[in-house]
């Protein structure tokens, strides 16, 4: 890959930043230049790591599985490679070679945080005519300091100024949450989200892992809250908690949650789990009614005698899969006794320091008064509204400690109510209630700074940032969580750090480095030289290197060659079904794109009464629904269908859009009139009350025709992708 270009714009806000003595990356970096020249990151010859340290893991971080300083360094190698083009070995060594980047640990006491304590992810980063040297107060600082060095190498087109910067984030707890229950998310999505954060030197991604849609008691039937959308995500086979969760092919197992949690840990990002109760809780009512309050089957009866030993039950089976410091009870929205839920929250934080000591935190819900029995200062807790709890008056004056959730950057996916569709990311550029400056951990209220403690304070643990799928699994598919976030990831992190990016500075530095986010590639984008991604055509006379199979060339100048084991027919067509494929080297395409095929549809698959595969790929399918063969996208577990149909026997020109946040699919005869396209939606119901349709953005199938059970039997003449819309 050559380096980059770059706009005016962004050498602008390059050298000012640096004239102000900060790097403008995200987050913005401190930074001294000790002369005006620079270094070229195409010099590198290696990646050393300073033998003394390598196989050295801290453990005063939140994450029980820290990588070693060797293990960080492995990951580095491997994204200067994919992002920069730089084939670096990686080597250990007692000193720095020349023209080496040098990874070592040095005196922890230099860094510290907001509240002057020490923090282990500090990093210093020199560069020099001999090269680079990152020297973290661990493992997990340094590796802070190779996203510097690789994002100013983006930035920078490879060339990095002369200089040292000495850098330390100024709150430990920064990052997302995800609402995993409403909705099922696979472990490769958490995992690319989570290389995604962690460019940006987020380190917490909390996974929300229980929960159910909003049960309406006021409408819903006792039969019909039993049978609402509740979901447990963890599978276990364990008798204890048999019948827990009834869908295995939307949870994680143990094998699966550990790759998470070690991949994510890769990259510095600790998964904070969350189980949810004694409010919205109704899975587990579900699986023992008796233990729902008989007013709002999605609370905890905590009186009832089996309730408390019931959670404590589910915790103690998933104890061992944990690898934080700190566990989530949830505890978020109980309506029912004060008394009650704070004894509730004091015996499970006991019991969790006592059986598998961790630490315990709660969602703000119910904050001490004179007539309670208050929860313990060691429960720290998530503040998120105004309405349940003032973070600064209840808890941080009172010796609690509390992670800034406050609802001002809540997105909820697709339709809210009360909140957006995406961050409102303008909010961290003036969200400061004290001057409309920047936003950080600390403000709590962004209109009256009053509601705020000093920024300085101790109590304040980080922010961490949820997206919510109050209406559930239908509405979306699991990239638009990632959509969601996409510029808010990064504007969030800057000032979670404690960056201070400006609005204006903010667009053209996230453009330049957004392609280059490694380990993930959450936009679905496809290289492509030109709008044609590929065209074939079906033809016989090429035989395919390896199989006996047919090539089918790429007509587009990109080589995107695809082979297949299905017959060509004398027309030129290929003859399609069950038992024989097509392959593209190819898997999925994110918005914009468009697909189309011409086909002649003769039969369906075997099972009639199920869905007709035409295409598949990584992130969805388009099918064919009985009886009608109306078209439809299967995506993320989610059915999106259209009146429009395709008949049988009859050549059609098939054509699937996606365009921006919205999905449309068109048929015409071959040669035949234009019809028109039609929009895939999803049908949110709302809270029981209402319904409200809403665009769907389902990325491209592009693997697989034919091969399949399901697959259909009949002829193609061509299938293309483009990527205009
Ligand atoms: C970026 O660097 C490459 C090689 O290091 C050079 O050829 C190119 O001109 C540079 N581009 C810009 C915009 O500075
Ligand atoms: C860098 O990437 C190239 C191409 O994928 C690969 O051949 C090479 O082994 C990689 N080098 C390192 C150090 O990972
Ligand atoms: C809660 O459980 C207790 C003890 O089993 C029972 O007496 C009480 O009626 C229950 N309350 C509600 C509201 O369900
Ligand atoms: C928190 O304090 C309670 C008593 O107030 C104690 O039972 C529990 O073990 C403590 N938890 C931790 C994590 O220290
Ligand atoms: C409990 O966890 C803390 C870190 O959170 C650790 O320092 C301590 O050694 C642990 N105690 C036991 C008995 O494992
Ligand atoms: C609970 O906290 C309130 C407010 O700080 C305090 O007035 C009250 O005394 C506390 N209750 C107990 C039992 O300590
Ligand atoms: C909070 O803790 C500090 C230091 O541990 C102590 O001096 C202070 O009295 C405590 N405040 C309250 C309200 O408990
Ligand atoms: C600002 O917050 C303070 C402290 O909670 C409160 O006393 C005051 O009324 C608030 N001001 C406004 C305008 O809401
Ligand atoms: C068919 O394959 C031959 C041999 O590889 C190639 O020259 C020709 O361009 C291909 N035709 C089409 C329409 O792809
Ligand atoms: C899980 O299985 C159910 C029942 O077969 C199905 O409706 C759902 O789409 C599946 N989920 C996923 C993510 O494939
Ligand atoms: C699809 O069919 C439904 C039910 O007949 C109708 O209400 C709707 O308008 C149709 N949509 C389109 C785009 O034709
Ligand atoms: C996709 O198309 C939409 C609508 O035409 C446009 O706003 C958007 O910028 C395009 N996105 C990409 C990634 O090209």
């Amino acid at each position: 890959m050559g380096l980059l270009q770059r706009s005016c714009l962004l050498t602008l806000i390059l050298f000012n930043g640096l004239a102000l003595g900060r790097l403008a990356g995200i987050p913005t970096v401190p930074f001294t230049a000790s002369s005006d020249e620079f270094y070229s990151v195409t010099a590198l010859k290696s990646i050393v790591v300073d033998t003394a340290f390598a196989e050295y893991r801290d453990e005063s971080g939140e994450t029980l599985i820290p990588p070693s300083l060797q293990d960080f360094a492995q990951v580095f190698t491997f994204d200067l490679n994919t992002t920069l083009g730089i084939d670096a070995r990686l080597t250990n060594a007692d000193e720095a070679p020349s023209d080496s980047v040098f990874l070592t640990l040095g005196d922890p006491s230099k860094y510290t945080d907001v509240s002057g304590a020490q923090t282990s992810e500090g990093y210093t980063l020199s560069v020099s005519s001999s090269g680079i040297v990152i020297s973290g107060a661990s493992p997990l600082g340094a590796w802070w300091g190779t996203r510097t060095l690789v994002q100013q190498a983006i930035l920078l087109n490879g060339s990095l100024p002369f200089g040292e910067a000495v850098d330390a984030p100024g709150w430990g707890i920064r990052g997302m949450m995800l609402d995993a229950a409403r909705h099922y998310y696979p472990p490769e999505f958490i995992i690319e989200l989570c290389s995604y954060m962690s460019f940006f030197k987020q380190n917490t991604f909390q996974l929300h892992l229980s929960d159910n849609l909003y049960n309406n008691v006021n409408i819903y039937s006792r039969e019909r809250s039993l049978d609402l959308y509740a979901r447990f995500r963890l599978w276990s086979d364990a008798e204890e908690v048999a019948g827990l969760n009834k869908y295995k092919n939307e949870s994680y197992t143990r094998e699966q949650f550990e790759e998470i949690q070690f991949a994510c840990g890769a990259r510095g990002v600790t998964i904070i789990p969350e189980i949810e109760a004694p409010g919205h809780a109704l899975v587990i009512v579900q699986w023992n009614p008796d233990l729902g309050l008989s007013t709002d089957l999605s609370l905890l009866n905590i009186s009832h005698p089996d309730t408390i030993p019931t959670m404590k039950t589910i915790w103690s089976t998933f104890f061992d899969w944990f690898h934080s410091k700190t566990v989530h009870i949830g505890a978020d929205e109980y309506t029912a006794d004060a008394n009650e839920y704070n004894r509730f929250v004091n015996e499970m934080a006991a019991f969790i320091a006592e059986t598998a000591n961790k630490s315990t935190r709660i969602w703000g819900t119910f904050p001490p008064k004179p007539e309670y029995d208050n929860i313990s200062t060691n429960v720290s807790i998530q503040h998120w509204e105004f309405f349940e709890d003032n973070p600064l008056f209840d808890y941080i004056l009172n010796n609690y400690s509390v992670l800034n959730s406050d609802d001002t950057f809540y997105t909820v996916n697709k339709w809210s109510g009360s909140y957006p569709q995406t961050v409102p990311i303008a909010r961290t550029f003036n969200g400061n209630p004290a001057d409309s400056g920047i936003w950080q951990p600390f403000v709590f209220d962004t209109k009256n700074s009053s509601n705020n403690p000093p920024r300085s304070s101790a109590l304040v643990l980080g922010s961490v940032v949820p997206l919510w799928n109050d209406y559930g699994a239908n509405a979306s598919v699991y990239s638009e969580a990632y959509w969601a976030w996409r510029d808010g990831i990064p504007a969030l992190a800057d000032k979670q750090w404690g960056g201070d990016l400006a609005g204006t500075e903010f667009g053209a530095v996230f453009a330049a480095l957004h392609p280059y986010v490694p380990g993930q590639n959450l936009d679905r984008a496809v290289a492509s030289r030109g709008d044609v991604v590929f065209r074939y055509t079906a033809n016989r006379t090429a035989p395919a290197a390896c199989s006996g199979a047919l090539q089918l060339t790429d007509a587009s100048p990109n080589g995107y060659h695809a082979s297949t084991s299905c017959a060509a027919t004398p027309d030129g067509t290929l003859s399609v079904g069950p038992s024989c494929a097509l392959r593209t080297p190819l898997s999925s395409k994110g918005r914009n794109y468009t697909l189309s095929l011409t086909l002649r549809v003769d039969s369906l698959g075997p099972d009639p009464g199920s869905p007709t595969t035409l295409i598949s790929g990584g992130d969805s399918s388009l099918v064919l629904l009985a009886p009608d063969l109306n078209i439809a996208l299967l995506a993320s577990g989610n059915v999106y269908a259209l009146n429009a149909t395709v008949p049988l026997g009859q050549w059609v020109e098939l054509g699937v859009v996606g365009r921006g946040d919205r999905t449309f699919a068109r048929v015409r005869e071959v040669e035949g009139e234009g019809e028109e396209e039609e929009e895939f939606l999803a049908v949110l119901g709302i809270n029981g009350a209402s319904f409200v349709w809403a665009p769907v953005a389902v990325e491209a199938p592009i693997a697989q025709v034919g091969g399949e059970a399901s697959s259909w039997t009949g002829e193609l003449a061509a299938l293309a992708l483009s990527a205009e819309a």
